[in-house]
């Protein structure tokens, strides 16, 4: 074959796939366009590769609609669906603080003040008697190890006052997987981090089914964290209410990713018990697989929310639990959160066809 026979050959693919590639850039690719940086995507969307599912790179979803901006704050607390990461703390790349190498399932891949500004508004906490403080900790068996902890409650804690205070819009929920059992172990590290001012008030929690105070309210009484323990007997000494006395919660881990059932946490009222106001879906693996949460937080995450509104008793989440919040095929879990407040907000299948005039197809009323 002749030398310049041959360039052309070689030159013309890759001039065709240059071409390809350049279709958009520098901001101007939109949902699912192929994508070679973050830069190349639109405004709340990232370069993603989803691989096995789709081959290079494209725009996915990489942060939240804010209901409240988008329709109003005006309505119960419990009537808004939420993005919930778990095990929010276990993040990888997290150096070691005990300086003994880390042996540990990883959740997340953003850090926790990332997670907040993308639009997760509740955060599972894992906390522990640990070195003489109160440490998080992905651990077993109730202690914290040296190989197993990520580092002392209030570096976490102190991201969130720091958010809360540039964001007095907004709420922010704990849930704590909580092993701490000094005395006053969790009034101190919540009080050491400035969030104290923003508590909102075990008194203030509906005990029988009826709604939360509006959020509007909330945010103008300035109580505005909300702290669930595990830990039933913190409500008398120390006032942070207990979980599963206002909220049901789904089985996590691999128990509740079986298709077409949701099944109650153990530890959870039945999840139609009504006279718990707030429901919470746990989807993600016992093993976190960070190669399959782009998969688990696509379709399969929107039809369990579905099952367990059916097993709630007609009830949508106002939690959505997941592993690696930000990878997807597409929408993933900010979508999922969007179908959630569509049905809370209007009854329509995504919160932006709640827009007055809206001309979206996510509704079937219109
Ligand atoms: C990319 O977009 C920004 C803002 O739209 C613009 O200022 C900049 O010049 C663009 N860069 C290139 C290489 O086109
Ligand atoms: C979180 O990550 C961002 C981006 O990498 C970084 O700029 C910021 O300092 C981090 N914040 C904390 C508290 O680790
Ligand atoms: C709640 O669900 C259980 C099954 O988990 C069922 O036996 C019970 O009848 C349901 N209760 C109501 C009030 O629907
Ligand atoms: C807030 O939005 C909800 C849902 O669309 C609506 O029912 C309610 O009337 C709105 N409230 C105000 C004060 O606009």
């Amino acid at each position: 074959m002749g030398s310049l026979h041959c360039l052309i050959l070689v030159v013309l693919p890759l001039l065709y796939i240059v071409a390809a590639a350049a279709t958009c850039s520098n901001g101007t690719c939109k949902l699912l366009d192929e994508c070679s940086s973050d830069e190349d995507c639109g405004a709340g969307l990232y370069c993603f590769s989803c691989s096995p599912e789709f081959s290079g790179s494209k725009c996915v979803r990489s942060s939240f609609t804010n209901q409240f901006k988008l329709i109003n704050n005006s309505l119960p607390f419990n009537k808004y669906g939420f993005l919930t990461t778990h095990n929010s703390y276990s993040i990888e790349g997290v150096p070691s603080y005990t300086g003994v190498p880390r042996i540990t399932f990883i959740n997340q891949a953003d850090n926790v003040t990332q997670q907040l500004n993308n639009g997760v508004r509740a955060l599972m906490l894992d906390t522990y008697d640990f070195n003489g403080d109160v440490w998080l900790c992905h651990s077993f068996g109730g202690e914290c190890h040296d190989f197993t902890a990520f580092g002392p409650a209030i570096d976490t804690l102190k991201e969130i006052e720091t958010f809360l205070l540039a964001n007095p819009s907004e709420i922010v929920t704990i849930i704590l997987e909580d092993y701490v059992h000094v005395p006053n172990g969790l009034t101190k590290v919540f009080t050491d981090a400035g969030l104290k001012k923003y508590w909102f008030p075990l008194s203030r929690m509906p005990k029988n089914g009826e709604d939360w105070p509006l959020v509007s309210d909330m945010v103008a009484k300035n109580q505005r964290l909300v702290v669930f323990t595990s830990i039933k007997s913190k409500e008398e000494s120390e006032g942070i209410a207990y979980q599963w006395k206002y909220m049901v919660e789904n089985q996590y881990g691999d128990g509740g990713m079986k298709s077409g059932s949701c099944p109650n946490r153990g530890e959870s009222p039945p999840l139609n018990d009504t006279s718990k106001s707030l429901v919470l879906v746990n989807y993600f693996r016992t093993v976190p697989l960070n190669l399959l949460s782009c998969e688990d937080n696509s379709e399969n995450l929107i039809n369990m929310l579905q099952t367990c509104y059916g097993a709630s008793g007609n009830r949508w989440a106002n939690f959505v639990a997941v592993d690696y919040y930000k990878k997807s095929k597409g929408t993933g879990s900010f979508g999922a959160v969007d179908t959630i407040n569509g049905k809370l907000l209007c009854g329509c299948d995504d919160v932006h066809a709640c827009v007055p005039g809206s001309t979206s197809q996510a509704c079937s009323k219109r």
